[in-house]
């Protein structure tokens, strides 16, 4: 085993360091019976609270891989079911291996009537995020029939058919059951789900099927982002998947996490309106007495450009081109992108478009409604809070129970 001598208060303290397939690390568990001394790190910014074998960011790079393959390698030759595969199991599938796959999260398509009934009550004016969470929170009690097993396969078959239950809901259309058929591919199924009408089918279009499947491999994992970590706590705590999902998905509303692809067509659509003058709003973010900030720049751990920010840019110009349609945002999104290019702020700062910069504008020529924006990251990111549970789960981590620097009050009496 490695060791670090870490010299405090006048003595050595022997402290080993983990070696990670990239990373090294200095155990610090120990630190406070050896020195009666804790570490604070606000944001967990330079902490591992965990070890984890599922994806890996390299930012000073801008290089993230799935299961140790480049994302660029996986968006040109998977599917959405392969990478999701890949991320649970580890390794891609053959062909046995993908049919049997698809034919267990197949299995689950049916929606009991009385999920029909409980979203039927919930009021419009909520959010499709808080809906989304919500359900999927008592799922597993409208059937008690399933396996813990199979409980990943039933999260994957029922989140898609419940978020189009909610956009159909919220968007006055009527509820008809798209049944999942086994040679219907996930994401068209999804889109079937989202936008066919009663005696009119969702018309197939394979740019947007493409899209879709290319931005969601996007979304599948990303490290120990908030909603993963949140995901792993609950686990840590032994909570049942459905449970720790639901808070996943709360987390991942938040505007700084998966909240910002909405927060960033407001930000587009509010600057256009206002004239379109790019300057101004870099002006604003830059200035500290203004807590706005451009939604869709910065990132934790890129500190050069965020590679999945490369890929989704260029969906969205060629769904754009090839749906023969003009975004007006688009071309504020690209100028945006090229000014702060040129901004020492932004250099200086490493502050680059990350995913959620160019996501929305897909959505957008998809149809999705902007309140739906997070919902589809949360499909996306579904099968990685998954693994990310699952390896909790296996490992037998120990309940997440960070420490904390107490500033209240001295014992005082009454
Ligand atoms: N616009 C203007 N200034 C910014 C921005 C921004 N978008 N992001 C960071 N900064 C500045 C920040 O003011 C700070 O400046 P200073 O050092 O002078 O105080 C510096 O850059 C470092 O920022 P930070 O907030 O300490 O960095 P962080 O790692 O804690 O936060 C972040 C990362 C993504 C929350 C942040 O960059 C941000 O708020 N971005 C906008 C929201 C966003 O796009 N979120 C999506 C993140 S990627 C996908 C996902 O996670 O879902």
């Amino acid at each position: 085993m490695c060791i670090i001598n870490l010299y405090i208060n006048g003595r050595y303290h022997r402290l080993p360091l983990i070696n990670g397939t990239f990373d090294k690390a200095i155990d610090i568990s120990k630190l406070r019976e050896y020195t009666k001394l804790i570490t604070f790190d606000p944001g967990l910014k330079n902490t591992a609270i965990t070890k984890s074998s599922i994806s890996f960011i390299n930012g000073e790079n801008g290089k993230l891989l799935y299961r140790g393959y480049p994302i660029e390698q996986i968006i040109d030759k998977c599917s959405f079911v392969e990478t999701c595969y890949l991320i649970l199991n580890g390794s891609f599938p053959d062909y046995k291996q993908l049919k049997f796959f698809k034919e267990k999260i197949n299995s689950f398509d049916s929606i009991q009537n009385k999920i029909y009934n409980f979203l039927d009550k919930i009021p419009n004016s909520c959010h499709p995020m808080a809906i989304l969470s919500s359900i999927t929170n008592i799922l597993s009690s409208f059937d008690n029939s399933i396996k813990n097993e199979d409980s990943h396969f039933y999260l994957l078959s029922k989140l898609p058919t419940l978020s189009a239950m909610i956009y159909r809901k919220k968007y006055g259309l009527p509820n008809i059951f798209i049944k999942n058929k086994k040679s219907i591919c996930y994401i068209y199924n999804i889109l079937k789900m989202f936008f066919s009408i009663p005696n009119k089918s969702y018309e197939k279009n394979n740019h947007i099927i493409d899209a879709l499947e290319k931005l969601l491999i996007l979304h599948i994992d990303h490290e120990q982002n908030c909603s993963t970590t949140t995901v792993r706590l609950l686990s840590s705590a032994r909570s049942n998947i459905f449970s720790s999902i639901s808070a996943g998905i709360n987390a991942l509303w938040g505007r700084l996490h998966g909240g910002a692809n909405q927060a960033v067509i407001e930000m587009l659509e509010t600057i256009l309106k206002d004239g379109g003058n790019i300057n101004k709003w870099i002006e604003k973010a830059k200035d500290k007495k203004n807590s706005f900030r451009l939604m869709g720049f910065g990132h934790r751990i890129y500190k050069n450009f965020d590679p999945r920010a490369k890929i989704a840019k260029y969906v969205a110009e060629n769904l754009i081109k090839k749906l023969n349609i003009y975004d007006p945002i688009l071309d504020i999104a690209k100028n945006l992108e090229i000014n702060t290019l040129k901004d020492s702020y932004f250099s200086e700062k490493k502050l680059y478009p990350n995913i959620d910069f160019y996501s929305g504008i897909i959505y957008q020529a998809i149809g999705i409604p902007k309140d739906m924006f997070t919902v589809m990251f949360a499909l996306g990111r579904l099968p990685g809070w998954i693994a990310h549970w699952i390896e909790i789960k296996n490992n037998l981590e120990p309940i997440g129970r960070p420490r904390q620097i107490y500033i209240g009050n001295k014992k005082r009496n009454i």
